[in-house]
C-alpha cells in the first residue's frame, strides 16, 4: 500500500524529508523545514497569481473544467438554471442548502424589505460627475455603506453578519440601478417590492413615467437566469480580493468594494464587453473566415472563447446560448449574433481551437443579450456584480468561521539592491548649492 507522502531530497544538504499529502496537496509550511543551513528562513513555493495554490478549504461551488461541470453546493447548474430562481439561489449559496418553503417566504421577505438605501446614499451619488463609470460609482457607494451601518464590524456575530448579507444582496440592485440613472441623468427609480428580485432591477433600471412598470416575463427570466449563472466561481480574482481584505477582519462593506473593484478590470468582469467589440469590427459573416485567420497567425485573440479552468465547452455558455435565442425572440434578432454564429461554428471545428481547447465561455453570448436588452456596455462588468455579491458574501463567511484563515500575508522573494548607507541629497552626484535642497514642508 503506498504511502500518502512525497519525499524531498534536498541535495544542497543531502537530507531527505517526508512530506505528508492530503487531498492531493502538500502544505506549503511543510517546506519550510528544508533548510540549507542552521537558522535559514527555509523554502517557500514561488507562485506568482497564485496558479497552483489553494488558498482555501470551499465548500461552495465545485468546478471540473475537463469534464463542463458547475455545482453550487453540490447542485448542478443547469438544474438551478432551468428550475430554481436567483434569490433562492442565494440562499443556497450562502447558507448552504436549498430552503425549505417557510426558510424562502422569511429569506424573499427579508431581501426585499432591504432593498430601499438610505437618502443620503443617493445624495452622496450625486457628487459623482455626470459621466461617472456605474461601476466605479459602485465601488464607492458599496463602500460607503460601512458608514452608514457602524455596527457591521461586529463580524463574530452571526446575527450581524446575516443582516449584513441581507442588506448587501438586497441593495446591490438598487445602487447599480441608482448608479446607471445618474450616469444617464434620470431620475432614480425607487425599489417596487412587489416584483420578483430580477423585475424589480429592471424597474428601478427602466421605469419612465408609468405608474406601475412591468417587466417583459421572457427579459424577467433572462436576468434570473443570468443572475444564477454568474452567482459565484469559487477563488477568481474578485472572491480572492473579498477573502484576502476580510482576512483584517473589516466590516463586509469595505471588504465588497475591494471585490467589486477587481471585478472592474477588464481582465475579470469586462470581457462580454471586448465579444461585442470584435463582433462590430467582423462586421458581417462574411468577414468570419478572414477573422479566424488573423486570430491563428496571433493578430489578437478570438474574445469569448478559452478559460483558465474550463477546457470544454463552458457549461454557463450553453445555457446563455439558449437564452439568447429566447431574448432575441422578443427584442429583435441581431446581425451580430449570426456573426456569433458563424466564428462559433468554424471555431469548433478548426484545428487551431480543438487542439488548444478553446470553446465559448460566459462572455462569448452574454454581452449579446444584455445589449439587445438595452443595457450600456459600461453596465456590463455591474450586471456580473449584482448576483456575484452572493458568492462574495458566502466566502467571505467561510472566512470568518474557518479556524485555519488569518491575515492573509504573502511571502516574496526580494530581487532588490542590497543594504547601502544614505547619502544626503547634498551630498550627492549633481549637487549644486544647500539653497537648491528640497526644504521641509
Ligand atoms: N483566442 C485565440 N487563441 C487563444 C485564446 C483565444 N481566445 N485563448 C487562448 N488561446 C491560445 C493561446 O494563444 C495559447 O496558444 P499557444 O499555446 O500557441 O501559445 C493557448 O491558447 C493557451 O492560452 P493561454 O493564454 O495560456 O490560456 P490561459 O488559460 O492563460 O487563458 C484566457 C485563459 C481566458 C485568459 C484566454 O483563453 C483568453 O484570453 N480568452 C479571451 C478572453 C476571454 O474571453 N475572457 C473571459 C474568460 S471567462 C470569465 C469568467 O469565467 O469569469
Amino acid at each position: 500500500m503506498p504511502k500518502d507522502t512525497l519525499t524531498i531530497r534536498d541535495n544542497r544538504t543531502g537530507k531527505t524529508y517526508e512530506i505528508p499529502i492530503q487531498d492531493e496537496s502538500i502544505r506549503a509550511m511543510d517546506l519550510r523545514q528544508i533548510k540549507s543551513a542552521e537558522g535559514d528562513f527555509g523554502i517557500v513555493t514561488y507562485d506568482p497569481a497564485l496558479l497552483n495554490t489553494a488558498v482555501c478549504r470551499s465548500s461552495i461551488t465545485f468546478i471540473d473544467g475537463d469534464k463542463s461541470v458547475l455545482n453550487y453546493r453540490g447542485y448542478p447548474i443547469e438544474q438551478l438554471a432551468e428550475q430554481s430562481n436567483f434569490l433562492e439561489v442565494a440562499y443556497l449559496i450562502v447558507n448552504g442548502n436549498l430552503p425549505s418553503p417557510k426558510q424562502y417566504m422569511k429569506w424573499e421577505s427579508e431581501i426585499t424589505h432591504h432593498t430601499m438605501v438610505h437618502e443620503n446614499v443617493k445624495k452622496f451619488m450625486d457628487g459623482f460627475w455626470h459621466d461617472a463609470h456605474p461601476m466605479g460609482i459602485l465601488v464607492g457607494t458599496v463602500g460607503a455603506l460601512s458608514t452608514f451601518y457602524p455596527g457591521a464590524k461586529d463580524i463574530f456575530n452571526p446575527d450581524c453578519r446575516r443582516r449584513q448579507s441581507h442588506r448587501l444582496i438586497a441593495k446591490m440592485p438598487t445602487l447599480a440601478a441608482f448608479a446607471y440613472r445618474h450616469s444617464c441623468g434620470m431620475p432614480y427609480a425607487y425599489p417596487d417590492n412587489d416584483l420578483s428580485y430580477a423585475g424589480n432591477f429592471l424597474n428601478m433600471m427602466f421605469k419612465m413615467t408609468e405608474v406601475k412598470y412591468k417587466p417583459d416575463p421572457v427579459l424577467e427570466k433572462a436576468i434570473d437566469v443570468l443572475f444564477i449563472l454568474h452567482a459565484d466561481h469559487e477563488q477568481n480574482c474578485s472572491t480572492s480580493a473579498m477573502r484576502v481584505v476580510g482576512s483584517s477582519q473589516v466590516d463586509p462593506f469595505s471588504a465588497m468594494a475591494a471585490a467589486v473593484a477587481a471585478l472592474y478590470g477588464p481582465l475579470h468582469g469586462g470581457a462580454n464587453e471586448e465579444v461585442l467589440k470584435m463582433l462590430g469590427e467582423i462586421g458581417s459573416v462574411s468577414k468570419v473566415p478572414e477573422f479566424i485567420k488573423k486570430v491563428k497567425n496571433g493578430e489578437g485573440r478570438l474574445m469569448g472563447f478559452g478559460h483558465r479552468v474550463y477546457k470544454s465547452y463552458d457549461p454557463r455558455a450553453r445555457i446563455i446560448k439558449h437564452m439568447a435565442e429566447q431574448v432575441f425572440d422578443v427584442q429583435g434578432s441581431s446581425p451580430m449574433l449570426e456573426v456569433a454564429r458563424e466564428l462559433e461554428r468554424i471555431a469548433l471545428q478548426d484545428d487551431y481551437f480543438v487542439t488548444r481547447r478553446l470553446y465559448p465561455n460566459i462572455d462569448f453570448y452574454s454581452g449579446l443579450i444584455y445589449q439587445s436588452m438595452g443595457f450600456p456596455t459600461s453596465m456590463y462588468p455591474v450586471l456580473f456584480a449584482i448576483p456575484r455579491t452572493a458568492g462574495w458574501i458566502a466566502q467571505w463567511e467561510e472566512l470568518i468561521l474557518d479556524p485555519e484563515q488569518k491575515i492573509s500575508r504573502p511571502r516574496q522573494l526580494y530581487s532588490g539592491a542590497a543594504r547601502r548607507e544614505y547619502v544626503p541629497l547634498a551630498q550627492r552626484a549633481g549637487a549644486r548649492t544647500p539653497a537648491d535642497s528640497p526644504r521641509p514642508g
